[in-house]
């Protein structure tokens, strides 16, 4: 911890030096929003709804959450947990769990997470994502920040929007292209898609580190970004920190890019999008036969499995350190 805070301040030190450089060209943000702890009572809604992806989940009020212990908050966290304890009746709805979005939707913006714990095993599929408050989907897009199905080791960053919007198979990221059509008439939509080289970005190995930093980026200039720092790497003092301030263009190259413009308008596609985290168990993509075929969990249908093993949910839970949203400065 030490040493690594002493890399933080020769980080500052650089970061100092090349502000001056970038103010130019650069837009900062300002802190808008920081939500820790019991603030997510009062900035989301705990959505009822019937999952539209079709798992076996039955989504909580905030009311029923709280009664059941299924949403708490101390001073400085977060959590949300599925139902660990009880098998599920055959003609329930489904599994206890958290559906939220935020009661704010935002435009151009920068927000960052700090997220200790995820959910994670065999018939999950928690996301935490944005999607337009206006909609109705697909209309105003959707950006997935965290996502992943069952036992997944990497996470998908991901893009789902009208027609008309691809990306390019080469561009400035670190992740790996895994598909280049946004448009969610495409191929089942799979969206467009960038995949996290890294066993910790996702599930047990980004747990068994204490999670990380992600941060979304999207601006009409600069496209859409999402870059991703586990918990004891090199973290920007203003993504590591409550900063009033911050700016991405001193973060490096993103994990995620998704350039915005003749390929895919901004206007076009994107417009204020309200944040969300949910985990649903089965569904479209964790329970489609193939893939829940392929993750080796069990050779139950993948709804019996979630009806018959409350112990399985055991880890599958949000531990939330912050979310702060930054929008631009206005001069
Ligand atoms: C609710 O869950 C939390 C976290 O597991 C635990 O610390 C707390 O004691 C529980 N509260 C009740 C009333 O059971
Ligand atoms: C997509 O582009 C095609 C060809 O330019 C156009 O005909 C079509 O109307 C566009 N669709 C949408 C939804 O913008």
């Amino acid at each position: 911890m030490r040493s690594l805070s002493r890399l933080s301040f020769s980080f500052l030190t650089l970061a100092l030096s090349l502000s001056h450089v970038a103010s130019s060209t650069s837009t900062c943000y300002k802190r808008e929003l920081s939500i820790v702890g019991s603030d997510f009572f009062e900035q989301f809604d705990w959505d009822t709804e019937d999952d539209p992806t079709h798992g076996r989940v039955n989504y909580l009020s905030l009311q029923e959450s709280k009664a059941k212990n299924l949403t708490y908050a101390t001073e400085d966290k977060f959590f949300m947990f599925p139902d660990s304890k009880n098998v599920v009746a055959t003609g329930a709805r489904g599994r206890d769990s958290n559906r939220i979005s935020s009661k704010q939707a935002f435009d151009e913006s920068v927000v960052i997470i700090d997220l200790q714990h995820m959910p994670y095993g065999c018939a999950t599929w928690p996301a935490f994502w944005s999607l337009s408050q206006k909609g109705p989907w697909p209309t105003g897009g959707e950006i997935d920040i965290i996502e992943g199905v069952n036992e997944a080791t990497e996470n998908l960053i991901s893009l789902h929007t009208l027609p008309n919007c691809t990306m390019p198979q080469t561009r400035l990221q670190t992740g790996t292209t895994v598909s280049t059509n946004c448009d969610v008439a495409y191929n089942y939509n799979q969206g467009c898609g960038t995949q996290v080289p890294q066993p910790i970005s996702y599930g047990k190995g980004f747990n068994s580190i204490g999670g990380g930093f992600y941060a979304l980026a999207r601006s009409k200039e600069s496209g859409i970004k999402v870059w991703f720092w586990p918990r004891f790497s090199f973290v920007p003092l203003d993504v590591q920190w409550n900063e009033d301030t911050v700016n991405p263009d001193l973060w490096g190259p993103p994990t995620a890019y998704f350039p915005t413009g003749d390929n895919c308008g901004y206007a076009q596609h994107f417009n204020a999008h309200m944040l969300v985290f949910d985990l649903t168990f089965c569904g479209d993509w964790a329970g489609s036969p193939s893939v829940w075929g392929a993750s080796g969990c069990s050779s139950m249908i993948c709804s019996d499995f979630v009806d018959k093993n409350p112990q399985a949910f055991a880890d599958a839970y949000w531990e939330v350190n912050s979310l702060r949203v930054y929008t631009p400065e206005t001069n």
